[in-house]
């Protein structure tokens, strides 16, 4: 098991000291409706303290992140991509942290592994399930571009990414006072560490996915950190100024890069006959398949 501890610090230096949850979360979600106003920032002095893991399933190589927002009483948080087989660790983590989790979500309807949303929700109730509304999997909210997801006074901000699947997004934090400076954006499998999410299945796209992350993660600024729904080579993150420089395929113009995607040989995903169908229901098909 690789854990990875890392903390983006903010102005305001990391108290390890745990707040009890009582009190419920103050704002949960600002869908689209809520664009453009500004109260999930604060007028004061920046005052926001993002807590981040990041952490790895190793039969897929799949990451799941936690972020919170550590400057709030209760210290909301959420988790993304999470993997059914690793759901206690990253449950355990959460309760050793003192953070009150909020949402499970997914960057989109995975083929190699079973999402953990439905295990969380089943053992952590009250969490809510997210996914993209193109994905049509179910969740218990979806988001479109532009919506953002609210832990605290930090957000993630939904971009559109299709092309690895047809629901495919990324997340990025805030842009804006009182957010994580630089912005982190987390690709799922739209784009990798020096590589890219196949686009042979799912109703993918090499064209798609190249229009996705030139015209949605090229142009975050260049010290966005990108981090990928997997890495296969040992890889933990990268910048968005590194993968518009040596991402071998991303790099091509778009007529190159498609005979790239068409020529990889990839063989049959071994896990996509058991995870798609099961990803359609966040991860518990049998449970949602005897109750209807
Ligand atoms: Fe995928």
């Amino acid at each position: 098991m690789l854990l990875k501890f890392q903390f983006l610090h903010f102005s305001t230096a990391f108290s390890p000291k745990f707040h009890k949850i009582s009190a419920p979360v103050i704002r949960i979600t600002k869908f689209r409706s809520q664009m453009g106003s500004s109260s999930y920032t604060t007028s004061s002095a920046s005052s926001s303290k993002l807590l981040f893991r990041q952490l790895f399933e190793k039969d897929s190589s799949t990451y799941t992140y936690l972020l919170a927002d550590a400057s709030h009483p209760d210290k909301p948080a959420l988790l993304v991509d999470p993997v059914d087989k690793t759901v206690d660790r990253d449950l355990s983590l959460v309760k050793e942290l003192g953070l009150k989790l909020l949402y499970a979500i997914n960057t989109h309807v995975h083929a190699d592994h079973v999402t953990g949303t439905g295990l969380i929700k089943s053992k952590a109730p009250g969490v809510k399930s997210i996914i993209s509304k193109a994905s049509n999997a179910k969740a218990d909210l979806f988001v479109e571009p532009g919506d953002k997801i609210c832990f605290g006074d930090l957000f993630l901000e939904v971009r559109s990414t299709p092309g690895h699947t047809l629901g495919c997004v990324t997340y990025v934090t805030g842009d804006g006072h009182n957010q994580p400076q630089p912005r982190i954006a987390f690709t799922g499998d739209a784009l990798l560490i020096r590589g890219c999410g196949r686009t042979d299945f799912q109703g993918g796209s090499s064209e798609q996915l190249y229009k996705s992350v030139h015209s949605q993660i090229f142009t975050l600024p260049k010290d966005t950190f990108v981090y990928p729904a997997h890495d296969y080579k040992g890889f933990s993150v990268s910048t968005v100024g590194e993968e518009m420089l040596y991402n071998p395929r991303l790099t091509k113009d778009k007529e190159a890069f498609k005979n790239i995607m068409a020529n990889l040989n990839l063989s049959y995903p071994k896990m996509i006959d058991v995870a798609v169908p099961a990803n359609m229901f966040c991860g518990l098909q049998d449970v949602e398949s005897k109750a209807s």
